[in-house]
């Protein structure tokens, strides 16, 4: 049978984990999916550094947009950030009528309907499971498992580095800063740390769960954000002896004012099950009208659950499983106008 040949975009922490999955895991995959799942051309900034896996044996390309033209059925991008590079690779690949893999939650908050609606145009795949909560499917949850119902609201712990520093801070009276070089140094703080401090990646990554979860469109610039910074190892204290933990939630709620979108560090009632997700953990909670309360949890950053997401995609893409990138077609996407939330 036919291989999913990929063309891959980014080696570092996630792509060195999807070049090892798919070494480890390859044969059981091929059977899973129907067909192999092969790599064919990668592109990094550096093509020398040691990255534990041999890269010698895929075609090599210098400019990242040009993986776009590679013979490749599907290009992964696991570059990040919102703008350059991976947006010029995601245009240039759904122009060229190939599919679109990517773990960029920046990206999809600011040009999400644009690039699904150009890969609609193209009939072919927009997937971004990896982009929300790492290696927990969420999206496939709200997207496929949840597509029933009517959802009343979605909220969760969204960013692990957020989650990590409260929890330590709890646990071992520390103090942010010195919680946060633990966090950094662990791997799973984003390029620019304050967007995990300031609530700016949990943000991300909501704007995307309320369009799935409310058939909107994805508009980052709704979502009201406030961070960490400011939470102290004695605010944390006080709140343990009134019974609450604190946690940085993200929330989306739709209601008659309109779609209620914001992240910002809350009180969470110790027997609240988010009360007890500790460490770079990611939580989500949906409620919907049929199904009632789903919580998904585990791990939301880190090569391996990361390329777990991201295979996850490629697999539904060689069987030929897929639809439109959010919760419906994009031209049925809702432009829905922001609640007012108080915080703008
Ligand atoms: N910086 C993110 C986090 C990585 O800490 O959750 C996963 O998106």
């Amino acid at each position: 049978t036919k291989p999913l040949r990929i063309a891959l975009a980014g080696l570092g922490t996630v792509g060195g984990g999807v070049i090892r999955l798919l070494d480890t895991n390859g044969a059981l995959i091929a059977r899973r999916a129907g067909r192999p799942i092969e790599i064919v051309a990668v592109s990094a900034r550096d093509r020398s550094k040691d990255r534990g896996v041999d890269i010698t044996r895929f075609a090599w390309v210098d400019d990242t947009t040009a993986l776009a033209n590679v013979d490749a059925d599907v290009v992964v991008e696991l570059v990040g950030g919102s703008d350059g590079p991976a947006l010029a690779l995601a245009r240039a690949t759904l122009a060229a009528g190939k599919s679109f893999v990517t773990a960029n939650k920046a990206m999809l908050a600011h040009h999400g309907l644009e690039l699904a609606r150009a890969a609609e145009a193209a009939n072919v795949a927009l997937k971004f499971e990896a982009a929300v909560a790492g290696g927990v499917p969420v999206i496939k949850g709200l997207r496929e498992g949840a597509a029933a119902n009517e959802i009343e609201r979605v909220y969760g712990i969204l960013n692990g580095t957020c989650n990590f520093i409260l929890s330590k801070m709890e646990a071992e009276g520390r103090d942010f800063a010195d919680v946060l070089a633990e966090a950094q140094a662990l791997g799973f703080a984003e390029a620019d740390p304050s967007f995990d401090i300031d609530g700016v990646d949990a943000a991300h990554k909501l704007s995307l769960l309320a369009s799935l979860a409310f058939g909107t469109q994805p508009a980052f610039a709704d979502v009201a954000a406030s961070g960490i910074r400011h939470v102290l190892t004695a605010d944390i204290a006080e709140a343990a002896s009134l019974g609450y933990r604190v946690r940085l939630l993200g929330l989306a709620e739709s209601g008659p004012a309109g779609l209620f979108q914001r992240v910002h560090p809350h009180l969470v009632p110790i027997d609240h099950p988010l009360a007890h997700v500790t460490g770079a953990t990611n939580a989500v909670v949906a409620e919907g009208n049929f199904v009632g309360r789903l919580l998904f949890q585990g791990p939301g950053a880190g090569d391996g659950p990361t390329a777990s997401a991201v295979v996850a995609d490629l697999i539904d893409i060689a069987r030929g499983e897929f639809g439109p990138a959010f919760a419906m077609p994009a031209a049925a996407l809702i432009e829905q106008a922001p609640a007012d939330s108080g915080e703008r």
